[in-house]
Formats: structure tokens, C-alpha cells, sequence
């Protein structure tokens, strides 16, 4: 457990850099010639998605929670703390089978690297907007609920609560660090469970995160359905268990090319493909980067997420990110090294509107 701690401190891993051939022109105009089609189907089905789609709870409150939120840290605030905002996504989205919801389809997520990578990015100077899963991994406790943090405290002879040694500096920086995250308005936390839940919550900040043009950013690692039963479809009540269930699923709308062109069309889009057969994944992380105009692209492979992701940009550079089992520091998280090449893209993106 300490050693999990520990391994925030210390991190070293492996690039490889090499350069792809740069784009030809013609995969320019593909790339423009199909958005236009795209553009107006992604459109439709997005609006009916949310035409339908049961409404969020307390959505005036998370609006107005989000606009403050970004009003204190865009550039007018007086007190700039953050060099941009960022809104991390993290946790499985769940599809409901029943309204009132006895059974759900899951997606696979822990939320770990949702939580691991908004601490890197509140260290490198953002705000952070972080939509997670209820009951997924949170930043500076990353290691609950299996963890218990029962096991960090115990109980004096006089009664009071003290942290076990061992673990006395881990437990202070996590709580130093979250604190001074809330309470200089750098970090925000909101949670969604199902994919309507959530979507809401993307649009919504995603709306309010316009305003802050290229300084905004959007890093969408959480695991999202492809797949649901539409409200207006769906059971009342609990399905009846009198023979077998038969179930169609519609798609989910891709909301990815909604959002960089519609909702925060200048800030600086990364979204995540996970495969499980790795012969696929970097086709079809290229095809995500054309299809849905993202600045980034992370594959990933289910076996191997944890050790290796590879990072697709879209000026062609492919950066492959290992973290190897013969490292001194073989417990280091790997979201460490992504933040970092992410927020030097970020920066770079920056300077190109600065000198415009
Ligand atoms: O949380 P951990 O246990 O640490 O695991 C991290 C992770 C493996 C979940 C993470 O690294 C990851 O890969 N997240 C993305 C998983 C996913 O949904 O992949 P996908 O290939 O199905 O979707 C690709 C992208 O499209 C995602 O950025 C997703 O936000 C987006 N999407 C997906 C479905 C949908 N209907 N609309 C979307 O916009």
C-alpha cells in the first residue's frame, strides 16, 4: 500500500519518437469532405439523444456550479491560478435496462487513470473539471476503496485517531494537495452513473468550457457505452424473469465530433480508443483521429493499459509510452509521462492562437 503511495513520488519510463510521414493533401480534403456528411448525421442523432433522454437532476445547480467554476479561472479572473482548464472524463457509464433501474449494462473502468491524471494535471498548473463514475477511483485516494484507510489510521491509548508512521507523509501530501485543489478553485467534481447522465454533463461543460477557447481542454478516458435502450423503450419496472429476454440495443450517438466542433470548437480535444485485439487498435485509433477531428488520440489495449499506450497527435507524430518491468520505479504511474507530453502539445497549441 505505502509503495503504491510512494510511486506518485517517482516515476521514469521509456519513449519511443518517431516522426510519421506528414500528412498529404489529399487526406486533408477526406478529412474535410467527410465531416460535412458526418457533421449533419452526427447531428440528428445527437439531438434526439437528448430530446429523449431522461432529464438531469439538478442541472441548474451543476450549471451554475461549472460557470463559476470557469469564470474563476478564465483569463479575467483577477487571481489566475491555472495555466488552462481541463476536463478530465473517467469511470464506466452504465445503460439502465429498466427505468426504475434494478439491472444495468456496466463498461469496463476503475477510474484509475481518470484520477491519476487529474492529480498530474491540478501538478502542472490546471484546473480541473473531473466527471467520474460514482464509486469510481478519486484523485488523492486513488487506492480506496480496496485499500481500506482504515489501514493509514489507528487508535491511541487516549482515544484519538492518528496516522500509522509509515504512512503519515503519503496521507499529509494527499490531503495538503486535495485541499489546496478545492480551495483555490482548481478542482471541480462532478459525477454521472448512466451514459444519459453523462452525456448531459459533457455538453454542459463542454458549453461553459468554450469560452475559454485554447486553453481549454477535454481528456475523455472515461469508458463510455456504445450501446442503450432508449428511455422511451425501456421497462418500468423490473423485468419479469418468465423466459428468456430478448433485447435490442440502439447506438449511442459518437458525441466526440459534436463536441470539437459544436460545443468547444478551439479547445484542444483528446479521447481514448481501448481494443482488446491489438492487431486493430492503432487502425482504429487513426481512424478516431480523422473521423472525430481530435488533437490526440490514446490506444490503448485492455491487456496492456496499464504499461503501454501509444499517442496519436495530429500533426503525425506517434509517441509510444511504455513503462517497463525492469524500471528501478516498476510501480510509477504511467499517466505521469502522458500528462506530461500532453500538456507540451497543450502549450504548443496555445502559443500557435497567441501568435495569430
Ligand atoms: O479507468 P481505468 O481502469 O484506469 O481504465 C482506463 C481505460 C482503459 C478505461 C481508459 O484508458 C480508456 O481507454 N478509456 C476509453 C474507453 C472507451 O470507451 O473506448 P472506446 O474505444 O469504446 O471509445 C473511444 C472514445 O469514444 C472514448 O474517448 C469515448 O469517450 C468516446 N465515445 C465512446 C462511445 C460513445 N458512444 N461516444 C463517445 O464519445
Amino acid at each position: 500500500k505505502t509503495s503504491h503511495y510512494r510511486a506518485n513520488c517517482f516515476c521514469d519510463f521509456s519513449i519511443d519518437r518517431n516522426l510519421r510521414k506528414p500528412k498529404s493533401t489529399n487526406f486533408v480534403m477526406d478529412t474535410v469532405n467527410s465531416l460535412g456528411t458526418l457533421q449533419d448525421e452526427a447531428c440528428t442523432d445527437v439531438r434526439s439523444f437528448f430530446e429523449l433522454a431522461p432529464s438531469l437532476k439538478n442541472r441548474d445547480t451543476i450549471t451554475q456550479k461549472v460557470n463559476e467554476f470557469v469564470c474563476h479561472n478564465s483569463h479575467s479572473s483577477e487571481n489566475l491560478k491555472s495555466i488552462g482548464v481541463v476536463c478530465v472524463t473517467s469511470g464506466g457509464t452504465t445503460v439502465p435496462l429498466e427505468q426504475r433501474c434494478v439491472r444495468y449494462i456496466d463498461n469496463f473502468s476503475s477510474g484509475n487513470r481518470g484520477a491519476a491524471s487529474t492529480e498530474y494535471f491540478l501538478k502542472a498548473g490546471y484546473a480541473v473539471i473531473f466527471v467520474y463514475r460514482r464509486g469510481s477511483c478519486q484523485p488523492y485516494c486513488r487506492y480506496l476503496p480496496e485499500d481500506s484507510f482504515l489501514d493509514f489510521f489507528g487508535v491511541s491509548e487516549k482515544g484519538e485517531i492518528q496516522v500509522c508512521q509509515m504512512n503519515d507523509r503519503v496521507v499529509k501530501t494527499a490531503i495538503t494537495e486535495y485541499h489546496s485543489a478545492v480551495d483555490n478553485g482548481l478542482l471541480l467534481k462532478l459525477p454521472f452513473t448512466t451514459i444519459f447522465e453523462y452525456l448531459q454533463i459533457l455538453q454542459l461543460v463542454a458549453t461553459s468550457m468554450s469560452s475559454l477557447g485554447p486553453r481549454g481542454m477535454f481528456y475523455l478516458a472515461a469508458a463510455v457505452s456504445d450501446f442503450y435502450v432508449p428511455w422511451e423503450n425501456m421497462a418500468t419496472h423490473k423485468i419479469q424473469s418468465t423466459g428468456p429476454l430478448n433485447m435490442r440495443l440502439s447506438q449511442v450517438p459518437k458525441m466526440l465530433l459534436v463536441l470539437r466542433k459544436e460545443w468547444a470548437p478551439l479547445a484542444f480535444g483528446i479521447s481514448f480508443k481501448l481494443e482488446t485485439d491489438p492487431k486493430i487498435l492503432i487502425e482504429k485509433a487513426n481512424a478516431s483521429l480523422r473521423k472525430y477531428q481530435m488533437h490526440v488520440v490514446v490506444a490503448n489495449e485492455l491487456a496492456t493499459y496499464k504499461t503501454e499506450v501509444v499517442l496519436l497527435a495530429f500533426d503525425g507524430r506517434v509517441l509510444t509510452i511504455r513503462k517497463q518491468d525492469e524500471d528501478e520505479n516498476a510501480n510509477a504511474d504511467i499517466e505521469k509521462k502522458i500528462i506530461k507530453i500532453l500538456v507540451d502539445m497543450h502549450s504548443e497549441y496555445m502559443e500557435t492562437f497567441a501568435k495569430e
